[in-house]
């Protein structure tokens, strides 16, 4: 891992981020600020994905700095294990937990007893639903997330002006992430009006949720439904001319289906995360775009949350309508998602630290 992209407040970072910076500043310098013997236990979804070891990375030494002791773990997509693993953490007593949901509706049980103990529950990136005992909401823009990349595929095809039609198929990410659909409802906002006007053909007629999401937002199983709507849908000596995916790692289990079919360029392919792999895929023509989300901004943000909280206070926050969870609007934080190509991956990505050039080559 690179150590550059672990715990570097630089870059696209927002106030909180700043004023975490300056607090983590001055407890190194011994000014105090109160959290001595604080725990806070943190409860990532999997270590298949880069993007959630940086977010764990980040977050346990922005804690750190700020003096908490951590606890850590992954549950490897299994949310029975993710829902033990929070339970003891809540008798080891923590004050806080900041959890990445795999399953948005399995944790009622133990955050109603995390509430019974007055621990402060973040939804970290993945809101999670059907509770009242979840205090604050950290993340992304979601739906700008899915409308950077339907804006992409527009204007990568030139679907204002090109007559078209063009073939497109669609994925989307595991039903049980809150994120899920509104990443794709932003890109099907953009998509769908090319659709009903005929200038975009869904040939596999799959545009239902249910139809093109991806358990537990993994690359193989992208790649076999790829495999099936290439065998059964183009057959006929027609390509595939674009690709919504959600996320770089099914990305690159779509690519490895349509190289597995002989594709010797590629369709639009858009993806999330700006994973390595994937930021090499742009440079070297396979994957179109990603959407790049600052994990160490997220971090940052969590931890200023969590100091507010603890201090008796109350935390930043920029949004206290778009997050229903089914029982309560969760106030949020949402910071910027960033749209990276190859124009400008250099300048967004490597220049701000967040990927370091040798990581590329
Ligand atoms: C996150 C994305 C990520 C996906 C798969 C979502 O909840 O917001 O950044 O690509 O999970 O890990």
């Amino acid at each position: 891992m690179n150590v550059n992209r672990r715990h570097l407040m630089t870059g696209t970072i927002g106030a909180a981020a700043v004023a975490m910076v300056a607090s983590a500043c001055a407890s190194e310098d011994g000014g105090g600020d109160g959290s001595g013997g604080k725990k806070v236990g943190i409860s990532m979804p999997t270590k298949t994905s880069e993007r959630w070891i940086l977010d764990g990375d980040n977050l346990k030494a922005s804690f750190e700095d700020e003096g908490y002791e951590v606890t850590l773990q992954y549950a490897n997509d299994v949310a029975a294990d993710q829902v033990s693993q929070i339970e003891t953490m809540v008798g080891q007593n923590v004050n806080v937990l900041v959890i990445a949901a795999i399953d948005n509706k399995s944790l009622s049980g133990v955050l109603a007893q995390a509430k019974g103990q007055d621990i402060t529950v973040i939804a970290y990136d993945r809101l999670i639903l059907d509770t009242p005992d979840v205090d604050y909401y950290a993340s992304f823009d979601n739906t700008k997330v899915g409308t950077l990349q339907g804006t992409y595929i527009v204007e990568a095809l030139d679907l204002a002006n090109a007559p078209g039609p063009f073939n497109i198929e669609l994925f989307a990410g595991a039903l049980t992430d809150n994120n899920t659909k509104y990443f794709f409802n932003g890109a099907w906002e953009v998509l769908e009006p090319y659709v009903t006007e005929g200038k975009l053909v869904v040939k596999s007629g799959q545009t239902a949720l249910e139809q093109i999401a991806t358990e537990n937002w993994d690359g193989a199983v992208a790649q076999e439904r790829m495999d099936n709507i290439l065998s059964n849908f183009y057959n006929d000596g027609s390509i595939v001319d674009a690709v919504l995916a959600p996320y770089d790692g099914i990305s690159r289990g779509i690519i490895a289906s349509l190289q597995g079919s002989g594709y010797t360029t590629m369709p639009v392919i858009t993806g999330q995360d700006a994973e390595v792999e994937s930021v090499k895929y742009i440079i070297d023509g396979l994957q179109s775009m990603t959407v790049y989300k600052d994990t160490r901004a997220l971090a940052a943000t969590t931890v200023d949350m969590v100091v507010a909280v603890l201090d008796g206070g109350k935390p930043e926050v920029n949004d206290e309508e778009t997050y229903d969870n089914g029982v309560k609007v969760v106030p949020a934080y949402l910071l910027e998602p960033v749209s990276v190509d190859v124009n400008n991956y250099q300048e967004v990505v490597v220049d701000s630290g967040y990927i370091d050039a040798s990581e590329l080559a």
